[in-house]
C-alpha cells in the first residue's frame, strides 16, 4: 500500500493548523475582557486579557476549578456554567454533558475562549460531593454530571 498521499495530507493538515495557531496568537486580539464570578454571597469581577482559556484565567485569579487532564478537554472535570458570553457549545464540549446540563449552560472551562466579558457560576464540588454521599448517589462508572444554579 502507497501511504505517501496519506503522509503528504496529514503534514498538509499539521502545518495548517499550527498555521492557524499561530495567526490566532499573533493577529487576533480581544482586548480587556470582564469576568464575572456569580456566586450566593455576591458577585467577583476581575478584568483579564482575552484570547486566553477561561480555566486559565480562574486558575490565575486563584480560583479552584478541578481538572485532571491539565486543561487538555480529555477529563470533563472543569465544568462551570456560562451564564452570559462564552460563546457556543464546542463539540469537544459536548460528549462531557448531558442535554440538561446543555440546557443550562454548562461548559468545559478549558475549552471556553475569553473573547468578550463573560459571567458564570461555579460548582461547588464539595457540595455536590457531599450530596451525592448523602443521597447514596455516587456511581464510579457514570460521567460527572453538575448542576450549578
Ligand atoms: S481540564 Fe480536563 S476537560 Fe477541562
Amino acid at each position: 500500500m502507497n501511504w505517501m498521499p496519506l503522509l503528504v495530507m496529514n503534514g498538509l493538515l499539521l502545518v495548517i493548523t499550527v498555521l492557524l495557531g499561530v495567526a490566532d496568537r499573533l493577529l487576533v486580539t480581544y482586548g480587556r475582557c470582564r469576568v464575572t464570578i456569580r456566586r450566593k454571597e455576591g458577585d467577583q469581577s476581575f478584568d483579564v486579557q482575552g484570547g486566553g482559556t477561561l480555566l486559565a484565567c480562574l486558575t490565575e485569579q486563584g480560583i479552584e476549578i478541578s481538572s485532571s487532564c491539565g486543561g487538555k478537554g480529555s477529563c470533563g472535570y472543569c465544568k462551570v456554567r456560562v451564564v452570559e458570553g462564552g460563546g457556543q457549545i464546542l463539540p469537544t464540549e459536548e460528549i462531557f454533558m448531558s442535554r440538561q446540563e446543555r440546557s443550562e449552560g454548562m461548559r468545559l472551562a478549558c475549552q471556553v475562549k475569553i473573547k468578550n466579558d463573560v459571567a458564570i457560576a461555579v460548582p461547588d464540588l464539595l457540595e455536590i460531593v457531599r450530596q451525592m454521599a448523602v443521597n447514596n448517589k455516587f456511581d464510579t462508572r457514570k460521567r460527572w454530571r453538575v448542576t450549578v444554579h
